[in-house]
C-alpha cells in the first residue's frame, strides 16, 4: 500500500510547492508595483512579437504600441524572462550610472561561453575598473594619432586597392575591421594566418546571433568549435609574445599593454581579452561603415556635401601623403554623418543588466534577479528628442541645425557610465577615414535593392552589393610603401 501512496504524495506535494511558490510571487510582484505591461504567453512571453518585429525594416511598432498603452517603461518577457524594458532616457542613463551597486551586466549563457569568462563585458568589480581603463588607455585620443592612425589609413587604402566592379559591401567592411583590430591588438599585418583566423572569427560570431534556446544548433556548435580554434591559435601568439617580452623585446600593441600590466594576467585571462575586443569592434565598426554608404546613397545632397569636405582635405595634402589628425579633425560634416548613421541604425541597440536588488524608479520597482533591457533605439528615435526622428538628416548634428533636443543624455550609442565603450574614438577614426577613402577614390551603384533589418542583428540582408568605379586620378593614392606581409605562420 505504501509504494502506492508515496508518489501521490510526492505529485501532491511539489504541486502544492509549485502553486505556493507562484501564489507567493505573485502576490510579492503585487505588493511591489511592477511597470506595467504584458508577460505574453508562458515561457516564449513577447519574444515571438519581438523577433517577427525586428526582421522588418520597421520594428518600431513592437515599442511604439507598448509606449502607448504602459509608458515608457514597461514589463515584458523576452527569450524566457521577465523583462523590464526601458524606452526612457532619465532610466536607462540611471541603469548605466548604477552599473554595478544595482545592476550587473547580464548575457545569457550562450554569449558568455563565446565570450569567455574573462572577458572585458563579463568582469566585474575592480579588475573591470583597472582593465576598462587599461583598454581606454590603449585606445585614447592621443595613442590613436602617434600610433594607430597611420595604421587605419593603410590598410583602409589597402583593402580598397583591390575593390573592383561588383562587391558586398558589408564583407568588405568587415574585412577592413577584422584586419585593422588584428592589427592593434597584436601588430599583425594581413597575412595568410590573418586570413585563417578571420575564417574561424566568422564562424564564433555566427553563435552570437543564435537565439539563447537554439543553443542545439549546428551554428551554435560550430562556433562553440571554433572559438577553442582561436583561442588555441592566440594562445600561440600570447605564450610567443610572452617570451619575447621575457628577453626584453616589447611591442606597442593591446598585447604589450597587457602583458606589461600590474595584474599579472595568466595566458587564458589574456586570450579571452583579446578574443572580446576582436568581437567588440569588428561586427559594431563595420556595420556602421555599411549602413553610413547606404543611408549617404539614399540621400544624394549630405553625399554630395560628404564628397566636397573630402575632397578639400585631399586637395590640401600631397597626392601620396598619408591622412593625417589635423586631415581628421577637420571633418565636422563627417562627424554628423557618423552621429545620424548610428541614431538611426546602430547595432546595439540597447544593453541587458540584471537588477541586483529590488529597485525603485520613477514609482514603480523592478524586482531583484529581474532583467532589464534600457533600449537606446527607443529613445534615439524618439520624436521628443529628435525632430523628425525617423528620417535620416545629418544636418540635424551641425552647430545650427536644429533637429535635437536634449541630445547630450538622449544620445549614447556607445552607453555610458562604467561600461562606457572603450573603443568609442577609434570608432569614429576608423569610420571617417573609411568614407574619406570612399568618397575620395569611389563612386558607386547599389547592385541591388538591399533590405535593412535587426534580427538576429541590425544588417543588410543580401550584405549591401554595390558597383563601385574608381574615380579618375584616385589609383595614385594607391601605397606605395606597404609594408612586407607578415607569413611567419602562428597556430592552426
Ligand atoms: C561603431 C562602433 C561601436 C559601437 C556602436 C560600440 C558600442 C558599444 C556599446 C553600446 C557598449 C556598451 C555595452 C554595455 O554597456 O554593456 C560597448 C562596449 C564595449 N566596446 Fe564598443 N562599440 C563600437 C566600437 C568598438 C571598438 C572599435 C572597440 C575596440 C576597442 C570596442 C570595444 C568595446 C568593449 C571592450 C566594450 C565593453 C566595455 C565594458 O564592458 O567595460 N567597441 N560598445
Amino acid at each position: 500500500m505504501a509504494w502506492f501512496i508515496f508518489p501521490i504524495l510526492c505529485v501532491f506535494l511539489s504541486t502544492l510547492f509549485i502553486f505556493s511558490f507562484l501564489f507567493l510571487r505573485a502576490s510579492r510582484f503585487r505588493r511591489l508595483r511592477l511597470p506595467p505591461g504584458n508577460l505574453g504567453l508562458p515561457l516564449i512571453g513577447e519574444s515571438l512579437q519581438l523577433i517577427s518585429a525586428y526582421k522588418t525594416e520597421n520594428p518600431e511598432p513592437f515599442v511604439d504600441e507598448r509606449v502607448r498603452r504602459f509608458g515608457p517603461v514597461f514589463t515584458t518577457h523576452l527569450f524566457g524572462e521577465p523583462t523590464v524594458f526601458s524606452a526612457d532616457w532619465e532610466t536607462n542613463r540611471f541603469i548605466l550610472q548604477n552599473e554595478e551597486k544595482l545592476f550587473e551586466c547580464s548575457y545569457p549563457g550562450s554569449i558568455s561561453n563565446l565570450l569567455g569568462k574573462h572577458s572585458l563585458l563579463l568582469m566585474k568589480g575592480n579588475l573591470h575598473k583597472r582593465m576598462h581603463s587599461l583598454t581606454m588607455s590603449f585606445a585614447n585620443s592621443s595613442i590613436i594619432r602617434d600610433h594607430l592612425l597611420v595604421d587605419v589609413d593603410r590598410l583602409i587604402r589597402l583593402n580598397m586597392d583591390s575593390w573592383t566592379g561588383r562587391i558586398f559591401l558589408m564583407e568588405e567592411a568587415k574585412k577592413i575591421t577584422f584586419e585593422l583590430a588584428v592589427k592593434q591588438l597584436m601588430s599583425f599585418d594581413p597575412c595568410e594566418w590573418t586570413e585563417k583566423l578571420m575564417k574561424e572569427y566568422l564562424l564564433v560570431i555566427g553563435g552570437f546571433f543564435t537565439i539563447p534556446f537554439l543553443l542545439l544548433s549546428s551554428t551554435y556548435r560550430r562556433a562553440i568549435h571554433a572559438r577553442s580554434k582561436v583561442a588555441e591559435a592566440l594562445n600561440l601568439v600570447v605564450r610567443e609574445r610572452r617570451k619575447e617580452s621575457y628577453e626584453g623585446k616589447t611591442k606597442k600593441d593591446m598585447l604589450g599593454a597587457l602583458l606589461a600590466g600590474e595584474d599579472a594576467l595568466s595566458d587564458d585571462q589574456i586570450v579571452d581579452f583579446l578574443l572580446a575586443l576582436l568581437v567588440a569592434g569588428y561586427e559594431t565598426t563595420s556595420t556602421t561603415m555599411t549602413l553610413a554608404v547606404k543611408f549617404l546613397t539614399a540621400t544624394p545632397l549630405a553625399l554630395a556635401q560628404l564628397q566636397e569636405e573630402h575632397e578639400q582635405i585631399r586637395a590640401r595634402k600631397k597626392q601620396s601623403e598619408d591622412l593625417q589628425w589635423n586631415g581628421y579633425k577637420s571633418m565636422p560634416f563627417t562627424q554628423c554623418v557618423v552621429n545620424e548613421t548610428l541614431r538611426v541604425a546602430n547595432i546595439i541597440s540597447g544593453v541587458f543588466r540584471r537588477a541586483k536588488t529590488d529597485i525603485n524608479i520613477k514609482g514603480y520597482t523592478i524586482p531583484k534577479g529581474w532583467k532589464v533591457f534600457a533600449s537606446f533605439r527607443a529613445v534615439h528615435l524618439n520624436h521628443d528628442h529628435f525632430k523628425d526622428a525617423r528620417t535620416f538628416n545629418p544636418w540635424r548634428w551641425q552647430q545650427n541645425g536644429s533637429g535635437t533636443t536634449s541630445t547630450v543624455h538622449a544620445f549614447t550609442p556607445f552607453g555610458g557610465g562604467s561600461r562606457l565603450c572603450p573603443g568609442y574614438e577609434l570608432a569614429r577614426v576608423e569610420l571617417s577615414i573609411f568614407l574619406h577613402h570612399l568618397v575620395t577614390r569611389f563612386s558607386w551603384v547599389p547592385a541591388e535593392d538591399d533590405k535593412l533589418v535587426f534580427f538576429p542583428t541590425t544588417r543588410t540582408q543580401k550584405r549591401y552589393p554595390i558597383y563601385v568605379m574608381p574615380k579618375k586620378d584616385s589609383r595614385q593614392c594607391k601605397d606605395s610603401d606597404q609594408e612586407e606581409h607578415m607569413t611567419e605562420k602562428v597556430g592552426f
